[in-house]
């Protein structure tokens, strides 16, 4: 119906120099969703400092002179695909509030995938809404057979397979790690 097409954004790699910046976006755009909150901030700090933290999927765009938006993939544990490496979890990903509907997570998104893609990854899982996902080609785990073990909504557990048969050894996955 008309939708005015998107800006591509640039996405770039997060520098230290970001840290403040993000985590102040974070803390901002989480401060009411339940299961982040503040508490996301240090989640974000923590997993920086963790094995399965991946520098070079942790994106971010800029406006204006600022960090407008910000994306994570990070290794999920005991989720091993066909050759050997780690599933990749996405969270957070988010657009400060005033530059929303712009195409920034969109863009985001696809660079994420396609530097996974890179990184010989073969899966993305996420907890999100279908519709919106689905423009990207996640599909609900449960349709390739694929449960969350941790209580997440099934319906909203989805999953990006990148390599054919990557996903054929897993049957369940924990996101709420
Ligand atoms: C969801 C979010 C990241 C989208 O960012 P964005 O830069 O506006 O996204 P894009 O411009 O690329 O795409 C916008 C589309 O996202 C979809 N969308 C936006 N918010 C959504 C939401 N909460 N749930 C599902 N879909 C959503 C809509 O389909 C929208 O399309 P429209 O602009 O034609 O209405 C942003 O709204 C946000 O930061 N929300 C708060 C944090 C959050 O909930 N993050 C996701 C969970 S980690």
């Amino acid at each position: 119906m008309g939708r005015r097409k998107k800006k591509v954004w640039t996405v770039r790699e997060e520098r230290e120099g970001d840290f403040p910046a993000i985590e102040s976006l974070i803390e901002t755009m989480f401060q009411n969703t339940l299961n982040f909150g503040g508490a996301q901030k240090d989640i974000l700090s923590n997993m920086r400092s963790e094995g399965r933290f991946i520098p070079e999927l942790s994106l971010l765009v800029e406006a204006d002179g600022a960090i407008v938006g910000y994306l994570m993939l990070s290794e999920l544990p005991e989720s091993k695909t066909k050759n050997g490496k780690n599933s990749l979890l996405l969270s957070p990903v988010c657009t400060q509030e005033a530059y929303q509907h712009q195409g920034i997570a969109t863009s985001l998104i696809q660079a994420a995938i396609e530097k996974a893609k890179q990184l010989q990854y073969q899966a993305i899982f996420l907890i999100g809404h279908p519709v919106f996902y689905s423009r990207f080609d996640f599909v609900p785990g449960k349709h390739l057979g694929i449960r969350e073990s941790n209580g997440a909504p099934q319906d909203f557990v989805l999953v990006l397979e990148l390599a054919p048969g990557g996903l054929e050894e897993i049957s369940e996955v924990n996101l709420l790690i």
